[in-house]
C-alpha cells in the first residue's frame, strides 16, 4: 500500500488526511457515532466515525474486533483523558475498506493472555502472537539478538552456519534422529549444541566464530527448557578463561545498558565462586543473588567457576559434568593422566548465572589428542567407540589444533529473564508445549506408508 502510513507516524500528519491499515482492536458504537481503534505494528490509534459521513458510519457498524481495514481520514490532535495512550491523536474516518473479515476470535487478543489456557494460547498462537505483550517479547527478543551480531562481528568474529544434520553429539541428552532414505538403517541426528564444528572451525583457523545457533535436544520439558532453543555460541583460539570472562560480561553489561537501560546490575564486576563455594554458600550451582528478589529491574549477574570434570550417573557410571571437551586444570592434571580420584578433578569449566538461572556454559578446551584420549578412557570409552564417534577430533587434533575455548549463552533464557516472564514459552515465537508438541501444526504426526518404506522403518505396535 504505496501511501500507507504507520500508526506511530500519525502526530507529523495532524491536519492532513491520510490512509492507515491494521487491524480492528476495539470498537465502541455509541449510536450516532462509531468509534473504534485500530493497531498496526506500530501502535494503536483512535478511530471516530462522525453522522456526517453516512457511509463509514454504515461501515463501522459493521466491523468486529481483528477485522482487517484500510482507513481513510483526517489526523487530529487530541486533548482528552486518554490522549497519550493513542499518541495525542485520533482519526476522523472518512472511509473505510475491508480487507477482510474474522471470525470471532477463540480468546480476546488486546488482553494479557496469561490466563488463557495453554493449549488454546498455542493451537491459536498465531492470535495470541498479537497481543502487545507477545509482540513486545518477540520484538526484544530480535532487538538482543541483533545486538549480540553486531558486538560479535564488531570484535571480528565471524558468524558460521554449522550443519543440522550431523552425527552424534555428547551434551548429555537424548538426541532427536532423522532417518536416512539413501542409506536405509542409518540415521542423521540433530545438534545439541554446534560443539564439536565450532571446536573444528578453530581448528580451521577462523580463531573467532559464532553462531545464533539452533539446538534440538529429547529432554523433559521445564520452564526454562525447551527441545528447541537458541544459543548464542561462540568459541576464540588462544584465548584464556579469564579472556572469555571479560569478555562475555562486558559484552553482557553493554547488552544492559543499550537494549534495557531500566535495569541495574547487583555487583559489577559480577561476583565469581568457585563450584564448591557456590554448594556450600548457596547449596546450588545457580545461586540467585538478588537483593530484592521483588525488583523487576534487578539483575544479579554471578560466574561459577572450576566446575567438576566427572561425575556418577544414577547408574554408578562416570560421566562428563559439561561435556568431555573440557580441560583439565593444571593442579589436578597429574591425578587426571593416573585416573585417580575422579570425582575431585576440576575443569576449566565456567558457568554464567542470572537471577537464579543457568545462562550459559563454557570451557578451555582440550586441543591434544592425547588428553582428548585420557577423557575417552576415564570415561570408559573404548578405543573402538573412540575412533567411531570421535575419530575426527582426535585426527583434527593432530593437525595444528590452536588452544581454544568458548562460551554459549542461552538466548531464550536471556530474553525470558530481561522481560520478566515466568516461561521460555512466552519469548519464543512458535514453542513447544510441556509435552513437547506444536498443537498448532499437529506435530509429531504420523508419516505415509510410502514414506516409511523410502526410509526401511516399519512401525511396531
Ligand atoms: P549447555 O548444554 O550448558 O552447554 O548449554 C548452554 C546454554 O544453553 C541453554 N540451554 C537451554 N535453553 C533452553 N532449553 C534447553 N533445553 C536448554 N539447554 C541448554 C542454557 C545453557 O546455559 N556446547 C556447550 C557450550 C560450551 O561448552 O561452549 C553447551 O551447549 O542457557
Amino acid at each position: 500500500m504505496k501511501d500507507r502510513i504507520y500508526i506511530k507516524d500519525l502526530k507529523e500528519h495532524i491536519g492532513k488526511e491520510i490512509v492507515i491499515a491494521g487491524w480492528v482492536d476495539v470498537r465502541r458504537d455509541q449510536g450516532k457515532m462509531v468509534f473504534f481503534d485500530m493497531r498496526d505494528m506500530t501502535g494503536k490509534v483512535q478511530c471516530v466515525t462522525l453522522p456526517t459521513h453516512p457511509e463509514a458510519i454504515a461501515s463501522a457498524k459493521e466491523i468486529r474486533p481483528e477485522w482487517v481495514l484500510k482507513v481513510q481520514g483526517l489526523v487530529k490532535e487530541r486533548n482528552d483523558k486518554n490522549a497519550k495512550q493513542g499518541g495525542g491523536v485520533e482519526i476522523e474516518v472518512l472511509n473505510i475498506e475491508v480487507l477482510n473479515k474474522a471470525e470471532t476470535t477463540p480468546f480476546q487478543i488486546n488482553e494479557n493472555t496469561m490466563e488463557v489456557g495453554e493449549d488454546i494460547r498455542m493451537k491459536y498462537r498465531y492470535l495470541d502472537l498479537r497481543t502487545e505483550r507477545m509482540q513486545k517479547n518477540i520484538r526484544m527478543r530480535d532487538k538482543i539478538i541483533t545486538f549480540f551480531r553486531k558486538y560479535m562481528h564488531e570484535n571480528d568474529f565471524v558468524e558460521i552456519e554449522t550443519p543440522i544434520l550431523m552425527k552424534g553429539t555428547p551434551e548429555g541428552s537424548r538426541e532427536y534422529v532423522v532417518p536416512s532414505r539413501t542409506f536405509n538403517g542409518q540415521f542423521y541426528v540433530l545438534p545439541q549444541s554446534p560443539q564439536q564444528f565450532k571446536q573444528l572451525s578453530m581448528v580451521a583457523g577462523f580463531e573467532k566464530y559464532f553462531q545464533i545457533a539452533r539446538c534440538m535436544r529429547d529432554e523433559d520439558t521445564r520452564g526454562d527448557r525447551q527441545p528447541e532453543f537458541t544459543q548464542l555460541d561462540f568459541e576464540m583460539s588462544f584465548v584464556t578463561q579469564e579472556e572469555v570472562l571479560e569478555y562475555t560480561e562486558a559484552m553482557f553489561i553493554e547488552l544492559v545498558k543499550n537494549v534495557y537501560p531500566e535495569k541495574h546490575f547487583t555487583q559489577i564486576p559480577f561476583p565469581r565462586l568457585s563450584y564448591k563455594e557456590s554448594l556450600e554458600k548457596y547449596g546450588s550451582d545457580k545461586p540467585d543473588m538478588r537483593i530484592n528478589k521483588n525488583n523487576p529491574n534487578e539483575l544479579a549477574f554471578a560466574w561459577v567457576l572450576d566446575f567438576p570434570m566427572f561425575e556418577k550417573t544414577d547408574e554408578g557410571e562416570v560421566q562428563a559434568v559439561h561435556h568431555p571437551f573440557c580441560s583439565i586444570k593444571e593442579e589436578d592434571k597429574e591425578k587426571f593422566m593416573r585416573g585417580e580420584d575422579l570425582f575431585s578433578i576440576r575443569a576449566n569449566a565456567y558457568d554464567l548465572v542470572l537471577n537464579g538461572y543457568e545462562l550459559s556454559s563454557g570451557s578451555i578446551r582440550i586441543h591434544e589428542r592425547d588428553l582428548q584420549k585420557q577423557v575417552f578412557k576415564l570415561l570408559n570409552i573404548s578405543e573402538e567407540d573412540q575412533q567411531k564417534k570421535f575419530g575426527h577430533m582426535l585426527e583434527a587434533f593432530t593437525y595444528g589444533a590452536p588452544p581454544h575455548g568458548g562460551f554459549a549463552p542461552g538466548i531464550d533464557r536471556i530474553a525470558m529473564i530481561l522481560q520478566n516472564e515466568p516461561n521460555i514459552r512466552e519469548v519464543i515465537a512458535f514453542p513447544k508445549t510441556g509435552e513437547g508438541k506444536d498443537l498448532m501444526m499437529g506435530s509429531p504426526a504420523p508419516i505415509s506408508e510410502k514414506q516409511l518404506k523410502e526410509l526401511g522403518l516399519k512401525i511396531q505396535k
